[in-house]
């Protein structure tokens, strides 16, 4: 993608001051074809007409560096349609960014193009931007004009900053509920927020939903499309994205519940569950803040990655699912049986595991954060004996898990934190060099985030967890609510605020934190502030 940058920007000023009335009139900037996408062998619609907006999906922005972003938006003027309403013919998108939220201070814009094989979907890269900074930015395609969205770039890998403040997610089921906690969310004052997973749930209709999904169960492009579509008309989903840039991993329900790797939940046949998988991850690229070298070939989508914010804190976003061997001991929940232990088990993957290690053993950051999707401090789902695990998680991937700890214990990577979702209730564990000892070494911290609606309405604590927290010491937070988590990280501490919302089964909850928690620089483990 070609990106008019602030200093190409200075030496197109005359004709962007020419532009700029043209934007007003609703022309496309025909001055700046020069920075126009790639051509496209469909025709290419540089005047398109719609008889109502094409932004009914929002817009959204994503993995932030130091001088850029993506910028997001997918054209849909009837979202609900395999096509969502858009002609079989490429369309020409103009994109602005600037300093600010009025657009008087603009400083990137230019053409691209929405392309029916992305599902009129854009990614834009904007670069030359200066860090740690707010931006705005926005989309116009004929003559309507996205709603602005605000982001922010990270700061530079070296600079020495004071702190960083993130929101993590995860589990936004739509019968279950309304997205009041991203309508909160939204109002926080953040650098970026995290989502890890289940951004959408892939079953066919349930009885007696909070709001009603349409379609089945989704197994084609086509299905997954529509599915995305109808979570991002949510109106609390789009001002959270509207807010801050977002950074995202998947867990299982963006292709299906509980896979791993080419084994689908029922064992279905590799070829037809894997041309599934290739639909599902093509849709969910289609509707994420991703950049383009993310897109996936086939069945196969290059996640995992790092973001460094300054020398405070590097993120390692990871992906359990794509990699990861089938789940041992029958699947479900059990006792650790062989299979758990077994030499070629894996979670990450080899090449995942030997690039995170390299990766964090290289990083010069304070904090270390693993953005992933499920639990990796064992939980014993048993009260009393025998003990029995959730075979979906780390314990069940016992040699990935172990290695994990074994490299936190090497001092390597200081002060890790792990962030996890998943499991649709909140969590804040210490995570101990051998987890089936709770006197052993703590070598680091991990916080599980509730759902954002799965789950519907929570509770503080069921019986069942209630039950069970005795079996684990580890454990030092508990709650059962719907919510995110918002973190503050300085230099000699991070706090976790579990933020929850009491009902999602109608909208207007109001929005409290239920608990804080703390890591000193240092000091792993977790402890109430
Ligand atoms: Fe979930």
């Amino acid at each position: 993608m070609i990106v008019l940058t602030r200093r190409r920007f200075l030496g197109h000023a005359a004709r962007v001051l020419a532009t700029a009335a043209a934007w007003a009139d609703g022309f496309p900037l025909d001055v700046l074809r020069a920075g126009a996408g790639r051509v496209h062998a469909a025709p290419l619609q540089t005047k398109p007409r719609f008889d109502r907006s094409p932004f009914t999906l929002g817009i959204a922005s994503g993995d932030p560096t130091d001088d850029g972003m993506v910028l997001w938006t997918r054209l849909a003027p009837d979202p609900l349609t395999p096509t969502g309403g858009m002609p079989d013919e490429a369309v020409r998108v103009v994109w602005e960014v600037a300093e600010d939220e009025h657009f008087a201070r603009i400083v990137a814009r230019a053409n691209t193009e929405a392309s029916p094989l992305r599902a009129h979907a854009v990614h834009v890269e904007v670069d030359g931007l200066r860090p740690a900074r707010p931006y705005w930015y926005r989309f116009r395609a004929g003559t309507w004009e996205s709603p602005a969205g605000r982001t922010r770039t990270a700061p530079e890998p070296t600079a020495d900053i004071d702190r960083v403040r993130l929101a993590f997610a995860s589990c936004q089921h739509w019968e279950h509920g309304y997205y009041t906690a991203h309508r909160h969310l939204a109002r926080e004052d953040l650098d970026a927020v995290f989502f890890l997973g289940d951004y959408i749930y892939e079953y066919a209709p349930a009885d007696n939903p909070v709001r009603p999904v349409i379609g089945p169960e989704p197994t084609t492009l086509d299905g997954y499309r529509q599915r995305y579509a109808q979570y991002k008309t949510d109106p609390d989903l789009q001002s959270a994205h509207a807010a801050f840039p977002f950074i995202v991993t998947w867990d299982d329900h963006e292709v299906e519940n509980d896979y791993a790797n080419d084994v689908s939940q029922d064992d279905d046949p590799r070829e037809p569950f894997l041309r599934r998988r290739a639909a599902a991850y093509q849709a969910y690229f289609e509707h994420m803040p991703l950049r383009p070298v993310r897109r996936p070939r086939g069945p196969d989508m290059p996640l995992y990655r790092s973001l460094p914010y300054g020398r405070l804190v590097d993120f390692s976003v990871l992906d359990t699912r794509q990699y990861r061997t089938p789940k041992p001991c029958g699947g479900r929940q059990s006792t650790l049986c062989d299979g758990a232990r077994a030499p070629g088990t894996t979670i990450l993957g080899e090449r995942q595991r030997e690039w995170l290690f390299d990766h964090l053993a290289a990083s010069p950051a304070r904090w270390h954060v693993l953005a992933q999707q499920v639990m990796m401090a064992r939980l014993d789902l048993v009260a009393g004996p025998p003990e029995e695990f959730s075979m979906d998680k780390w314990t069940a991937y016992q040699r990935d898990a172990q290695a994990v700890l074994d490299f936190f214990g090497t001092g390597k990577a200081s002060n890790p934190i792990v962030l996890s979702g998943d499991i649709h209730t909140n969590w804040a564990c210490d995570l101990h060099a051998r987890p089936e000892d709770p006197a052993s070494t703590i070598v680091g911290a991990e916080f599980v985030g509730t759902s954002i609606s799965s789950g519907r309405d929570g509770i503080e604590i069921s019986a069942r967890n209630q039950a069970i927290l005795p079996d684990n010491p580890h454990v030092k937070f508990h709650n059962g609510q719907r919510g995110y988590a918002r973190c503050t990280i300085s230099r000699e501490r991070w706090t976790t605020d579990y933020r929850v919302v009491p009902f999602v089964s109608r909208p207007g909850a109001s929005i409290e934190t239920r608990a804080s928690l703390v890591v000193e620089n240092g000091r792993p483990g977790v402890h109430r502030a």
